[in-house]
């Protein structure tokens, strides 16, 4: 679909076959990213991996993969996330002894994604007094600036609208919030480990060694360079995760049967233990599927992050100009009767005993993207959603409050590029154990 929003000729692409032309056969025509006026502030003029392009995104984007979001990385952050997640169970039991069980799940699932990103970013070290607290203001202030469309980035050439809509002002206010937290902790990075960053694996420390001339790969990061990357970290990495934690338990409440097989499987794999760890989560294949099917009917990112082509192309006939603005609908395709049976229902059995994966191959599913622009976090993502959840589901009995029904739950959307529920998820938490 072919929509002009503004000055901005924009495609909507609803199709396996339109999807696959974008993210595989013409990959490298449509890798680019448009310039967006707010993630060109936050993002220090897009030094990150996610709005950058060209030689300079290859690097980057090289570094992320190679060194901050693989598996091994990810494993080794293990630590970190069964801490944050025993001490969030514990802060929900807390919550519920004194509130007639009734907790606001929402700020609990989000508060946990926060602090695991910020400690993987920063170290436990570093977070001192007042910090996790200006992390987590920033992430908020950060979710309604990068969340709209702006009409900024639809009338680019109308330099005066951000008179009117203070969206220059409130960004650069958010902007100096982040470069002040960045500024002081790697100045404290740098006061501390004395340029011995080898071996220490928060992820300032890992963007650390390519500050010098000599460093690995032949990249050399500015100081700009490595807090546009910080920020990506925080962008995307905080909201996309959390919302699904909030989808997943949403719709474990409204299908009973799927909750009592997720309670089943992990029953049966942790043996009587009283918390849910990394190992037994390897071995839980519903718990996967569960993942799956969230990420289908809920992408957190349901029309990925928006594309530009950099020369002219045609796709089956469509002439695609230069410089289009292009919209993957993850959402709708994930949702196409032609593709899914009951596609409405939350069915994690169809992603047992079968082969269907996100990893961008196939695109009737890829809520993590494809091609080169794929998700190079999807391994912490993966890690932060399956652990806590798993221990959510072991520690606690969870039900509607106030003898609400199934039906009578907001499952609405709220609007914003990312998929967030539109009324946060109370819900009453008992403790089982
Ligand atoms: C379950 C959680 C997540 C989901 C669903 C998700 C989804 C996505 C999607 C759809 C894209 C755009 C892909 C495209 O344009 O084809 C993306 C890009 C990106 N994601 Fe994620 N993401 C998640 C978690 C994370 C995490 C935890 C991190 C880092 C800590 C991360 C870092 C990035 C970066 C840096 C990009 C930009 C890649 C580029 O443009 O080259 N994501 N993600």
């Amino acid at each position: 679909m072919h929509l002009q929003l503004g000055q901005v000729p924009t495609l909507v692409i609803s199709s396996p076959e339109f999807a696959r032309e974008v993210m595989k056969t013409q990959d490298k025509i449509f890798a680019s990213r448009p310039s967006l006026k707010a993630t060109e502030i936050l993002f220090y003029g897009c030094r990150d991996i996610g709005f950058s392009h060209g030689e300079y995104w290859r690097q980057v984007r090289k570094i992320g993969t190679l060194h901050l979001f693989n598996s091994k990385r990810a494993q080794s952050f293990r630590g970190v996330r069964e801490e944050t997640v025993a001490h969030m169970i514990e802060n929900i039991r807390l919550a519920s002894a004194s509130s007639l069980g009734l907790v606001n799940l929402s700020e609990f699932v989000k508060s946990y994604v926060v602090d695991v990103i910020a400690r993987v970013t920063f170290g436990k070290a570093f977070l001192g007094k007042g910090v996790p607290e200006r992390i987590h203001r920033l992430v908020e202030e950060n979710g309604k600036l990068l969340l709209g469309l702006h009409l900024e980035d639809l009338f680019p050439s109308y330099k005066w609208l951000e008179f009117f809509t203070g969206l220059n002002a409130m960004t650069m206010k958010t902007f100096h919030g982040w470069d002040d937290l960045f500024n002081e902790l790697i100045d404290a990075h740098i006061h501390a480990r004395g340029g011995a960053y080898e071996g220490n694996s928060d992820f300032v420390d890992v963007l650390l060694t390519f500050q010098k001339e000599d460093s690995r790969d032949g990249a050399v990061l500015t100081r700009e360079d490595i807090k546009g990357i910080l920020q990506d970290v925080f962008g995307a990495g905080t909201d996309t995760s959390y919302v699904l934690l909030e989808w997943s338990m949403a719709e474990l409440i409204r299908n009973p049967n799927v909750m009592t097989k997720l309670k089943e499987e992990i029953k049966e794999t942790i043996k009587g233990k009283s918390i849910v760890d990394e190992d037994d989560i390897s071995q839980m294949e519903y718990l996967r599927a569960i993942f799956k099917e969230t990420l289908r009917l809920h992408p957190p990112v349901p029309l990925l992050i928006p594309r530009e082509s950099t020369e002219d192309t045609t796709i089956q006939n469509y002439k695609i100009p230069a410089r289009t603005r292009v919209f993957v609908n993850a959402w709708a395709i994930q949702r196409d009767t032609k593709y899914w049976e009951s596609p409405e229902e939350f069915l994690p059995e169809r992603f047992l005993h079968n082969s269907l994966e996100f990893n961008g191959n196939d695109f009737r599913f890829f809520p993590f993207g494809g091609g080169r622009r794929i998700c190079p976090g999807m391994h912490i993502g993966i890690s932060n959603f399956e652990l806590m959840l798993a221990n959510l589901i072991h520690h606690f009995e969870w039900k509607l409050p106030n003898g609400m029904k199934e039906r009578d739950m907001d499952m609405d959307e709220a609007p914003g590029i990312i998929l967030k529920m539109k009324s946060p998820l109370l819900l009453v938490a008992t403790d089982s154990q």
